[in-house]
């Protein structure tokens, strides 16, 4: 991997928690606006965090509604008058091998990049997060030439004797607008635009202001794999700002969102004004449920792999854990030895197992949850505190006696806390879940196997694992029912949030 050390950085005391400077952090990042680098209208930036120290790691561009505009502006003309729709589906499918290839070249360089913004291990970045990514464009290229219409025998009961040749298509539903988090900000990334592009549509993106760092870098490979300029624009910003004004802006067809339950409601209203498309990947409180009869040499790591991985930070983390009674006691013990066990420290040390929460505000957000707990009359098996006075990291955490009612139990903390509750028969267990205002995930650990597809088929969410947890593949569809949204990433779903159907009746 390439190292080149900015200026500013090169005067750092040698005590600095980082071990190398990515690509990619030096200098102010600018925006990828119509194939240009530019910084924000307004001039303005912001500073990008380091977790694990806190410090300011360079400055990026602060778009606001002009930016937006100037973005959605070139992406309209990409899309209605640019080489991109004049493409073949099979020139499309190859750009995208292309920027699977450019980022597999650079794994290194992103998965250090995306540890150093975001506080994730390195190591988990280089084995989950980029490849993933990498995955997932590949298997969107080989869409693009596989995005199909049918033909459609009519009997249209007022015309008799009249003969009908009807087909529909399936058309690139035109300016996309994407916002994401920062819990994977290169894979969300990747989950959005590898089916945007693949349909041909033209896209502004905008990162989470936490992590922008890899989605510009990105974006610089973008255009290396010959994306035509204004195909992908990339607006860095807040989102309150930039983020609002992407939602409401008039000149996108659909707004794509992943992140929060509570602003995902506000993209709503935000679309309701020209009653763009939406789709809407949030919020979970996802049951992991193990059964007296489950393995539980891989139930236990596999609860604790459920809750810790990503430092909870995921929205489909296991975070209510059942136990049927007769293994609670085994089980909880057996998750907070694993909790005592990890390694947590800086992203970049080769042994850190956990790093920092994402920002300030997320570790006071769970910390407020943990002091709730404990006023609520949660009991702490293990962890329940903050992880050193530097950096955002919290203790991995078990609590037991938590019910229906506590803050823990019912919201979505987004922190290495899990709940864990005895159930006597699933059938107490089936009807809580039911009243889940979530629908993410779910997990059963059984090892009857007409048990977990009796279970599978009666929890009212979008992914069930069963005997496992977070297994992603790009040709799995990943997405909530409920108040964890609408519409499905990944698998050939994907492709119907970024298509539009056309039916066409020819009268022959
Ligand atoms: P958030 O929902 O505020 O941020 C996600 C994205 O939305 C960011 O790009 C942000 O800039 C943008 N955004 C924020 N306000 C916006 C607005 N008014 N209009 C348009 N875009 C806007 O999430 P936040 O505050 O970073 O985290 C809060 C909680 O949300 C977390 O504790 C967690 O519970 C949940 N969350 C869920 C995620 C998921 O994967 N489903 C990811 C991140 C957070
Ligand atoms: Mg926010």
């Amino acid at each position: 991997m390439k190292v080149k050390l900015p200026s500013s950085r090169r005067a750092r005391p040698a005590s600095s928690s980082r071990s190398s400077t990515p690509r990619g952090t030096g200098k102010t990042r600018k925006m990828l606006i119509n194939g240009s680098w530019v910084p924000a209208a307004s001039g303005e930036t912001f500073p990008t965090y380091n977790p694990a120290t806190g410090q300011a790691i360079c400055q990026v561009a602060s778009g606001g509604r002009a930016d937006i505009h100037a973005a959605v502006r070139a992406a309209r003309e990409a899309f209605e008058n640019g080489p991109w729709r004049r493409m073949t589906p099979s020139e499309r499918g190859k750009c995208l091998w292309r920027l699977a290839d450019l980022l597999e070249k650079h794994a290194d360089e992103f998965a250090a990049l995306e540890s150093l913004d975001n506080g994730k291990p390195q190591s988990v970045a280089r084995v989950a997060d980029v490849p993933l990514a990498v995955d997932l464009f590949r298997y969107m290229a080989g869409w693009a030439t596989k995005i199909l219409g049918h033909t459609i025998p009519l009997s249209v009961p007022y015309a008799p004797g009249a003969r009908f040749h009807a087909y529909t298509l399936r058309e690139p539903i035109g300016v996309v607008g994407q916002i994401i988090p920062w819990n994977f900000p290169l894979l969300m990334a990747a989950w959005k635009l590898g089916p945007a592009l693949a349909a041909g549509c033209a896209v502004v993106l905008k990162p989470a202001e936490q992590t922008p760092l890899t989605a510009i870098r990105l974006g610089e490979l973008i255009q290396e794999a010959g994306i035509p300029d204004g195909v992908v624009n990339i607006v860095t910003g807040f989102g309150e700002t930039a983020g609002a004004a992407l939602a409401s802006h008039p000149g996108i067809d659909k707004i794509a969102f992943t992140g929060s339950t509570e602003v995902g409601k506000i993209i709503v209203r935000a679309a309701a004004n020209d009653l763009k498309k939406v789709s809407l990947e949030l919020g979970g409180k996802s049951p992991n449920i193990i059964c007296d009869d489950a393995d539980l040499e891989t139930a236990i790591p596999g609860a604790a792999n459920a809750i810790f991985f990503n430092h909870g930070q995921c929205c489909c983390a296991g975070s209510r854990l059942y136990v049927q009674k007769r293994h609670f006691d085994k089980v909880v013990e057996g998750v907070a030895a694993a909790a005592k066990k990890i390694k947590v420290g800086p992203g970049h040390a080769a042994d850190t197992e956990m790093g920092p929460l994402v920002s300030e505000e997320q570790l006071s957000r769970v910390l407020g949850f943990l002091r709730s707990g404990q006023v609520e009359g949660a009991e702490t098996v293990v962890g329940g505190s903050r992880h050193g006075d530097s950096g955002y990291f919290v203790k991995p955490t078990v609590l037991t006696n938590t019910k229906p009612g506590m803050k823990v139990m019912d919201e979505e903390i987004f922190g290495p806390v899990v709940c864990a509750i005895p159930f006597k028969d699933i059938n107490d267990v089936l009807p809580v879940e039911k009243a889940n205002s979530y629908g993410l995930a779910a997990a059963v650990w059984t090892r009857d196997v007409g048990r977990a597809h009796r279970i599978a088929a009666e929890l009212r969410a979008g992914t069930v694992w069963v005997n496992c947890y977070n297994i992603f593949d790009a040709a799995l569809p990943f997405g909530g029912y409920k108040q964890s949204g609408w519409g499905r990433e990944m698998g050939q779903e994907a492709l119907e949030l970024y298509t539009e159907t056309k039916a066409v009746c020819v009268n022959i």
